[in-house]
């Protein structure tokens, strides 16, 4: 992975994340992509019927993992002050919400998948983890599931590797429920972000990328519903300011 600095807020803005976090075992997940091997070039042909989004463009499945790799690459070093200006600091706030919402104890074993850095590490797709089934008591993502190629791969392997009774907690931008608030929304993500990304990080189209993925993310009814078909219970949501982000929760029972 050329990008580890990408998910470095947990750890940096967090002496809260390791506060809350002193006694549990919390290896986090990091891609491994792009997997682009000779067999797969091979079989590319084939899957090209297979096409997928990536913001609001078209893409083969098989060219996705490759080109969000390209967008984390580039947005690395300036992550941190990139999300700190565009969402005025809140995202620590939201941060913050979903470790309440965990509220982990000591000896929890979490998986935090698309992570951030400064704790045990592993790198892998979220779409293949590389744990045995039932091994962790919570799963988290935060702000990785959208880029996933096959979101509902990922939701199945993350209920695979939960223990029985463990519990799943993604935070990710969602739709927001305000109309006003929403054009208000579009117009700053439209116009105003991916000019911040090009004076603060010199990278226009990877921010572009950034408004266009949340678009195309499915509404937090629908993604409650994607969970529920992965096999999880107890399937709830709490929207956070006006819908701009959500917080889903869902239990392996
Ligand atoms: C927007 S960052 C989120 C980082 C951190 N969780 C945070 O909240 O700031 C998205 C991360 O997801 C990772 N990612 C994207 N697709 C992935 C996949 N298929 N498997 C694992 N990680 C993936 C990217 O490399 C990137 O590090």
């Amino acid at each position: 992975m050329a990008a580890p600095s990408i998910c470095s807020q947990w750890s940096r803005y967090g002496s809260g994340w390791l506060r809350a976090m002193r006694g549990c075992w919390v290896p986090r997940l990091r891609s491994s992509w792009p997997a682009g091997s000779l067999g797969a070039r091979l079989l590319s042909q084939e899957k090209r019927a297979t096409e997928t989004h990536f913001g609001f463009e078209t893409v083969a499945e098989d060219e996705k993992g490759g080109k969000v790799y390209h967008v984390f690459e580039s947005v690395a070093k300036r992550y941190d002050v990139m999300n700190d200006m565009m969402s005025l600091g809140i995202h620590r706030v939201w941060k913050d919400l979903l470790l309440r919402e965990m509220r982990p104890l000591p000896g929890t074993q979490l998986l935090d998948v698309a992570g951030g850095t400064g704790l045990a590490w592993v790198l892998g797709d979220a779409e293949e983890l590389p744990f045995d089934d039932d091994k962790f008591d919570v799963y988290t993502i935060a702000f990785g599931i959208r880029n996933v190629t096959h979101i509902d791969r990922a939701l199945q392997e993350a209920h695979r590797v939960l223990k029985p009774g463990g519990r799943f907690l993604c935070l990710e931008f969602s739709q927001v429920n305000n109309p006003l608030l929403s054009r208000i929304y579009d117009l700053y993500s439209f116009q105003v972000i991916p000019v911040l990304g090009e004076v603060i990080a010199g990278d226009w189209k990877s921010y572009q990328y950034l408004v266009e993925s949340i678009r195309r993310f499915p509404s937090q009814e629908e993604f409650k519903e994607m969970i529920e078909d992965a096999g999880f219970q107890k399937v709830t949501y709490e929207s956070l300011t006006s819908g701009i982000v959500a917080i889903h929760s869902g239990f392996k029972l």
